[in-house]
């Protein structure tokens, strides 16, 4: 079997055991060279729904069950499923990105499934944490939009924008919120979450780092300015681009963020 064909093996695996176990080898045996032709094949398919519909409920995203208190063990399940499934679409977001530009320089598929690896590895120690307060993966109904997202942006360009450079970066303002209100939790269940959360917040990072050089890539072969960036995104997801409360200014800036693109993001006066 070509590249392509394993990664779309792993991409329409709906287990999260079989699917972690296939893009984790995957990853191995890139790295031990065992691939080196990524000509594009004649017949590029396109994933129809999410591989985790046959795991769980898809609503809208207004539907998905507010996170509770998390001093309780409902509450941390809700909290920890929610973010088990943000890895779990991002493990997809990895492959997808691997399979669906297809012909690029062998840089990017190591890139895109390194970032897959790394995300079945954010899911493993969530699904671990949530295992452990009682809950599993499937629980709870999610919402599809990082899916949907990643259609909507058919072209490297847009997809670049959108799913590392914009909802991945999202994440990293996220990730900084839900670490102040854990660690105002004294639990030792708290303590773990807190840990996976920073070893997430360290990988993401890297993975918007990556949305930047292949977005700057992708901005140069198309002749298009990289200041077109907002553009791009709206014209993908409209009104989504909109000041925020919070913004983790120090690490949109190591993930390659320029300054005057923060200071698009948010109300508060920004230094940078
Ligand atoms: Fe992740
Ligand atoms: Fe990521």
């Amino acid at each position: 079997m070509g590249f392509f064909e394993e990664v779309w093996g792993a991409l329409e695996e709906s287990s999260p055991k079989l699917k972690t176990e296939k893009t984790l080898k995957l990853f191995e045996r890139f790295k031990a060279g065992e691939f080196d032709d990524f000509s594009a094949n004649e017949i590029v398919n396109e994933q129809s729904k999410p591989s985790y519909s046959a795991l769980c409920e898809i609503t809208h995203p207004s539907s998905v069950e507010k996170r509770r208190r998390l001093d309780t063990n409902e509450g941390k399940a809700v909290f920890l499923h929610a973010i088990a499934h943000i890895e779990y679409s991002a493990i997809d977001l990895g492959l997808d990105a691997c399979y669906s530009f297809q012909g690029l320089p062998k840089e990017f598929y190591f890139d895109w499934l390194e970032v897959a690896a790394e995300e079945c590895e954010h899911f493993l120690m969530l699904e671990k944490l949530l295992n452990k307060v009682g809950g599993k993966y499937g629980d709870y109904p999610v919402h599809s939009s990082l899916f949907e997202a990643c259609r909507k942006s058919e072209t490297l360009l847009k997809r670049m924008a959108v799913v590392p450079r914009y909802l991945e970066a999202g994440g990293l303002d996220a990730n900084k919120k839900m670490t102040e209100k854990v660690a105002r939790l004294k639990d030792e269940t708290a303590k773990d979450i807190l840990g996976a959360l920073a070893i997430i917040l360290r990988d993401e990072i890297d993975h918007v780092s990556k949305g930047t050089k292949w977005f700057y890539y992708a901005c140069e072969k198309e002749g298009v300015s990289p200041d077109a960036y907002f553009d791009i995104v709206e014209s993908v997801l409209p009104n989504s681009v909109r000041q925020r409360e919070s913004v983790n200014i120090e690490d949109r800036l190591k993930a390659g963020f320029k300054c005057e693109e923060i200071k698009k993001l948010t109300t508060k006066e920004t230094k940078c």
